[in-house]
């Protein structure tokens, strides 16, 4: 079926085909000749289209919800084959299509762009050995590291359950008492935390991954990606006035940049690590709070990414596009980090949710190479041929499969241990990267005055207590920020 004409006036049709005489007319039996009349259930035309309307809409992501999205392709720049033969990593000027998603976390799906907020950059890479999706953000470590506590802080930033607005109180309650997430939350008061465009801004992996080969061998790297164009951030006051004048600011300028050929690129880059320096290295790469010191794990790059094709149409490309961690092509692997391997569960259990179990033959989320997964069929709206008349149960004479010689998971990974109860403690530790990235701050031109320009309206209408509590936090990262807070505060009273 196709739903597109090539003729500049298609013949109006109902969803099965049948010619419409008229898509704008309701049949009745008419009252006279006036408006009255008593509409008729045999008029199929009306009822499909006041009941699919009723149904047009998905659940929005619970996350993430408000998003523009491009389609590109990803360039191979130079040869990483020492650690991976990721295929769409292999060979000098190879090239992969791409699709992009890039979001505000905590507003709904009609929330203004130019909001103070972590950045998604969801992209998927359609490669010849399956889907490979990077589920990145654009500041550089995550809030929390004991990964149920996810929903709490999502909870945290979003609507109070009984005003239904956005509440600092709520927001810094968790915070205070949740403080691991110290340094993401002084990038998040920083210049980055409000982008000046969708098209300058970084992409990290915020966990470590693995690059391998089919050797078994590999490596933990961090992904970075890096606006060729420069990072341009926007200030506060810029940032409220287009949040009313003009909600979907940053929606609008990429789709526009790129319909007029202004195609952002990124360099794509890692920082490497090899297992036996994991022990002794000067930070847990487990651990999603801390970043990878430049001067021991430089950038290296890898290639270019380039945004060139908006969507044709939002809803099929974008809003059902479905993005997930666990999506991994042989020569990429996750790492031990909890946070990343709860993500590998709980988004495509969100997709099966959102959108429905066969998500992946949709449009964006289809594979382009050949996909043989017999025992993941029926459901609602299967279109893929659901594999004739193939057993759908395992070791089957009938139609025998093969199986891939490539090592899927790094030999010399071992575990062994016990089952136990786990949660992260608060240490020293957790606010020496925080502390330096004050230092940087007050290094910028008006970083300091801007950062407290920031945070100084979020903590004034909370209550005194939890205040005071904040402001020591903040003590904790230089006693020299909780003292500017403290008289900022006094001044604005
Ligand atoms: C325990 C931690 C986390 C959990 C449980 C979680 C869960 C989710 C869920 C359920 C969604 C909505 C998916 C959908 O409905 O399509 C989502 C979206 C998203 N998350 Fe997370 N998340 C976590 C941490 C992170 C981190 C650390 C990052 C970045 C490094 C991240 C980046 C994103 C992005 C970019 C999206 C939007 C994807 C899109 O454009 O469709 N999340 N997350």
């Amino acid at each position: 079926m196709s739903v597109s004409s090539s003729s500049d006036h298609p013949t109006s049709t109902m969803a099965n085909g049948q010619p419409s005489a008229d898509p704008g007319s309701v049949q009745q039996i008419r009252y006279g000749n006036g408006n009255g009349g008593l509409v008729v259930l045999s008029d199929t035309q009306t009822i499909e289209v006041l009941a699919h309307f009723a149904r047009e809409r998905i659940p929005e992501r619970s996350v993430h919800a408000k998003a523009a999205g491009a389609f590109g392709e990803f360039e191979v720049l130079e040869d990483v084959s020492d650690i991976t033969d990721a295929d769409f990593l292999t060979g000098v000027g190879k090239k992969t299509k791409v699709l992009t998603r890039i979001s505000t976390v905590g507003g709904e799906k009609g929330s203004a762009d130019t909001v103070r907020d972590v950045r998604g950059w969801a992209i998927k890479f359609y490669t010849e050995e399956g889907i490979q999706d990077f589920v990145f953000n654009d500041l550089p470590v995550f809030f929390i590291r004991d990964p149920i506590k996810f929903p709490s802080m999502n909870r945290s930033h979003k609507r109070h359950p009984q005003t239904n607005v956005p509440d600092n109180t709520m927001f810094w309650d968790f915070h205070k008492n949740n403080p691991e997430g110290i340094h993401a939350l002084m990038h998040l008061f920083g210049s980055r935390g409000i982008p000046a465009s969708l098209r300058n801004i970084n992409g990290y992996s915020v966990h470590s991954y693995t690059l391998s080969k089919a050797d078994g061998s590999y490596v933990y790297v961090k992904w970075h990606f890096k606006p060729e164009d420069g990072v341009k951030t926007m200030d506060a006051n810029t940032a409220v006035r287009l949040a009313g004048s003009d909600p979907d600011y940053h929606v609008k300028d990429l789709f526009k940049s790129i319909e007029n050929g202004k195609y952002p690129t990124w360099s794509v880059c890692v920082q490497v690590m090899k297992p036996e320096q994991v022990k002794s290295a000067p930070i847990d790469i487990f651990d999603c709070t801390f970043t990878w010191p430049f001067d021991k794990y430089p950038l290296r790059r890898i290639g270019r990414l380039t945004l060139n094709k908006n969507p044709n149409n939002y809803f099929q490309d974008i809003e059902q596009a479905c993005f997930s961690p666990s999506n991994m092509v042989p020569g990429i692997g996750p790492s031990a980090d909890p946070v990343l391997q709860a993500r590998m569960f709980s988004y495509p259990d969100a997709h099966r949710y959102r959108v429905g179990p066969n998500y992946f033959q949709l449009p964006p989320n289809r594979p382009t190479n050949t996909v043989y997964a017999p025992y993941v069929r029926d459901g609602p709206g299967t279109m893929n041929g659901n594999y004739g008349s193939d057993p759908d149960y395992v070791f089957s004479e009938l139609r025998p499969v093969s199986q891939s010689k490539r090592v899927q998971i790094p030999l010399q990974e071992h575990w062994d241990g016990k089952v136990s109860s786990f949660a992260t403690k608060l240490s020293d530790n957790d606010f020496v990267q925080a502390r330096q990235l004050w230092k940087i701050i007050c290094k910028e031109e008006n970083g300091k005055e801007h950062f407290l320009y920031n945070i100084i309206p979020t903590l004034q209408d909370i209550p005194a207590t939890l205040r005071k509590e904040v402001l020591k936090y903040f003590g904790r990262v230089d006693p020299s920020l909780q003292q500017c807070l403290e008289e900022d505060l006094k001044k604005q009273h």
